[in-house]
C-alpha cells in the first residue's frame, strides 16, 4: 500500500495465453509509467500503446458499470477500471485471467458458462396471472421494505468475480455457482414473483445450492457490495423450512432429542424449544 502518491514506475507482470499458438500460459514483464490516478485499466492500454498491441483484454464502460474488465489482480478477483494501481502496489503487480473460466486469449475469460447457468435459474418476474402479466389493470404495489429485500442483489454486473473466486466452483465446474443463485434468490424474494416453486426446483439440482459450502469469497470479492453467499444461505433456510412442512415435522431433525437410553451430556444445554411456526 502506498502513502505517498508519485509518479512511479511499476512493473505488470501479465499471464498471456493464446490457444491458438500457445500450449500453455507464461508470464510477460512490461514497465509502465504510472502516474496518480491511473487504474490497471489505464496501465494494461499504456502496455498495448508503447510495448505490445497483441495483449487481450475486455472491457467497456471505464466506470465499474458494465461488468467486462473483471481479472485477477494480486491475487484477487477485481475490475481493472475500478482498481488504482498505487493503491495496491509501486512496483509489481500480477494480472491473470479470471481463473475457473476457461481463457478465450490473455486476460479475457470465456464468461458464456456463467451466462447459460443464470439463465437456468429463471432470472426474471414470473407471474401466474399471464393476462394480467401482459395487460395489467392496476399497479403491482411494493413497499420500501419489501423493495430492500432484494434491492442489493439488482447491483450485480455479471462480471464474473464472485465465480472466479468461489472455492467450490474450483473443484466443481458445473457448480451453479454464485452469481446465477444470487439472482434466483433475487427473484424468488420479489414479492411481484409467482416463479418460487419453479426457481426452486432449478436451484435443487445435483450441483446446485447445496453444493456451497459456504466459503463467502464471493461476497468478499464482489466489486458492487451485492453478497451472494447471505442469498445462498437465506435459499437453503427457505427450502429447509419447505422441507420440514412438507414431512410434517414440527422441529428439525437436531432438537427432536435423543434416541431412546442415549443419556443426556449435562455439560450440554438443552436446545431452546423451536418451531416451524416461529419463523
Ligand atoms: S470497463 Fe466496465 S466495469 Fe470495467
Amino acid at each position: 500500500m502506498t502513502n505517498e502518491r508519485k509518479s512511479c514506475e511499476v512493473v505488470f507482470h501479465v499471464r498471456r495465453f493464446n490457444p491458438e499458438t500457445d500450449e500453455k500460459p507464461y508470464w510477460q514483464q512490461f514497465t509502465v509509467k504510472v502516474e496518480p490516478g491511473m487504474t490497471v485499466l489505464d496501465g494494461l492500454h499504456q502496455i498495448k500503446r508503447q510495448h505490445d498491441f497483441s495483449l487481450a483484454w475486455r472491457y467497456s464502460c471505464r466506470m465499474g458499470v458494465c461488468g467486462s474488465c473483471g481479472m485477477l489482480i494480486n491475487g484477487s478477483a477485481t475490475l481493472a477500471c475500478n482498481t488504482q494501481i498505487l493503491d495496491i502496489s509501486d512496483r509489481n503487480l500480477t494480472i491473470a485471467a479470471l481463473p475457473n473460466f476457461k481463457i478465450i486469449r490473455d486476460l479475457v475469460s470465456d464468461l458464456s458458462p456463467m451466462f447459460e447457468k443464470h439463465v437456468a435459474v429463471l432470472p426474471y418476474m414470473l407471474r401466474d396471472d399471464i393476462q394480467e402479466m401482459h395487460e395489467p389493470t392496476g399497479e403491482y404495489y411494493q413497499s420500501p421494505d419489501d423493495l430492500l429485500e432484494y434491492l442489493q442483489f439488482t447491483y450485480c454486473i455479471k462480471c464474473g468475480c464472485c465465480m472466479a473466486a468461489c472455492p467450490t466452483m474450483a473443484t466443481d465446474d458445473a457448480f451453479l455457482g454464485p452469481q446465477p443463485l444470487a439472482q434466483a434468490y433475487r427473484y424468488t424474494i420479489d414479492n411481484r414473483d409467482d416463479g418460487t416453486d419453479r426457481r426452486k426446483k432449478a436451484v435443487t439440482v445435483e450441483h446446485g445450492l447445496f453444493r456451497c459450502h459456504y466459503g463467502g469469497e464471493c461476497s468478499a470479492v464482489c466489486p458492487k457490495g451485492v453478497d451472494p453467499a447471505r442469498a445462498i444461505q437465506l435459499m437453503k433456510k427457505q427450502l429447509f423450512f419447505d422441507f420440514l412442512k412438507l414431512t410434517k415435522h414440527k422441529t428439525p431433525a437436531h432438537v427432536l432429542g435423543r434416541p431412546e437410553g442415549v443419556e443426556r451430556n449435562p455439560k450440554i444445554p438443552e436446545p431452546p424449544p423451536y418451531t416451524v411456526e416461529q419463523e
